[in-house]
């Protein structure tokens, strides 16, 4: 079982008990609450998707085990809130060595703080169940906890490696994503506001499966989409627009991250051409550098100074090359990174750098998007005139190989008379 081979390779890098609890329900106003999501780390190492529930994986003196606490049934509660697994069922399915109620939270970890030294905790949450392990260390004399070490590095660090299961959940997620943004680009000409196509995303993505959008979608026609997380989509559409949209539907826990550029009348304009050739030319040229052993930061500076000499030639940018370089002036029109690990979180908090704080390069197995961008806000004056109010990102899902690279997501359309024949029709 994926999630117990998960934990036992945990459970062999830990000297002492680690706890990892489940998320809650989170109140949207007064008593209603929003669509339960799952804590990814809890659910990477459990596959379990109810709330109030902990984890207790433990090393010590060469005992190793894994202990689940779970909700117990309640008939009153289910018929309210639905079924839950229970102590018999989450027993049978989950394959952890140990399960019990909650209510046994107490007495059960007071017994296994007997003799530890270090205690894995999720550093970023004040949980219940981390409240109680600190309340027994306050309140048993006889134990000598040295150290609170952050769990949420070690399991990053595995996370960031992407097994067969996960890949083929993360291709799922882009496929449902790649019939939202098509079905988005034949909806264009027929449409007057953002939200219509945000409507058009959504229902492609709950239709074909996917459990949620990964982040909210971002739909921002023309000069919208020069903010970078522009998700009110609520204006109007004009005839003559660019509309980007960066949305990703989530399958499973999985994440997907596309975003695509298209004009909704179904023609660019020479202007939105110059713009959108330059990124698309640097974003194929970005992805065919990634192989193993590459830097995301060669990959962003690369990108940098290609979009640079691009504006240039444009006369966006009015300096020589060299200067333009060194005043960093390109961050101003292209202000993020060229992208970030992707899975459970559409932004993967796996760590950019190893333990001596150096930057860890790309390795068979990882996913990350690339996503140049260029944003050229209608107030700047200094742009020239029929540049003003672009704003042009294209991301695709890259799975780094052993030879190099696969691009998931390279048969949603970015070329400019592919999109256009597309919205035509
Ligand atoms: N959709 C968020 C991002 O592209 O990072
Ligand atoms: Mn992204
Ligand atoms: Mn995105």
């Amino acid at each position: 079982m994926i999630y117990k081979d998960r934990r036992d390779t945990l459970i062999n890098r830990l000297d002492g008990i680690a706890i990892l609890s489940s998320a809650s329900y989170q109140t949207r106003s007064n008593d209603t609450e929003y669509k339960f999501r799952q804590n990814s780390n809890f659910y990477y190492l459990s596959g379990f998707n109810e709330d109030n529930s902990c984890m207790i994986l433990l090393n010590h003196k060469g005992v190793k085990k894994s202990i689940l606490f779970v909700e117990e049934k309640d008939r009153v509660k289910e018929l309210w809130n639905g079924k839950r697994f229970g102590i018999k069922k989450a027993k049978k399915h989950l394959e952890f060595d140990e399960v019990y109620s909650n209510k046994d939270f107490k007495k059960v970890i007071n017994k296994l703080l007997i003799g530890i030294k270090n205690i894995y905790i999720d550093t970023d949450k004040k949980d219940k169940f981390t409240k109680k392990v600190k309340k027994s260390i306050h309140s048993i004399r006889s134990l000598h906890v040295e150290k609170f070490i952050d769990i949420n590095r070690l399991i990053y660090k595995m996370r960031l490696i992407k097994d067969k299961h996960e890949l083929n959940l993360i291709k799922k997620a882009i496929n449902i994503t790649k019939k939202a943004h098509i079905n988005a680009m034949k909806k264009s000409l027929h449409v007057t506001h953002e939200y219509e196509l945000q409507a058009e995303i959504e229902y492609i993505f709950t239709c074909n499966g996917a459990s949620s959008d990964a982040y909210t979608s971002i739909v921002a026609a023309g000069n919208n989409a020069n903010t970078l997380h522009y998700i009110s989509n609520d204006s109007k559409i004009n005839d003559d627009n660019l509309i980007l949209i960066d949305a990703g539907c989530e399958y499973e826990m999985y994440a997907s991250d596309i975003t695509r550029t298209f004009p909704k009348n179904g023609k660019f304009t020479k202007a939105q051409k110059d713009i959108y050739k330059a990124i698309l030319h640097v974003q194929k040229k970005v992805i065919k550098k990634i192989k193993e052993g590459v830097f995301r930061s060669e990959l962003q500076k690369y990108t940098q100074k290609k979009l640079t000499q691009s504006l240039i030639n444009l006369k966006i940018i009015n300096m020589p090359y060299k200067k333009a370089m060194k005043k960093a002036v390109i961050n101003k029109y292209y202000p993020h990174g060229i992208g970030h690990f992707m899975g459970i979180d559409v932004h993967d908090q796996n760590p950019y750098v190893d333990k001596n704080n150096k930057e860890i390069a790309l390795k068979k197995g990882m996913v990350l998007t690339i996503e140049p961008g260029l944003y050229l806000p209608k107030n700047d004056k200094s742009i020239p005139e029929q540049y003003r109010g672009i704003g042009i990102r294209i991301e695709d899902d890259i799975l780094v190989t052993k030879n190099g690279y696969k691009n998931l997501s390279s048969d949603i359309p970015k070329d400019i008379k592919e999109i256009e024949s597309i919205i035509s029709k």
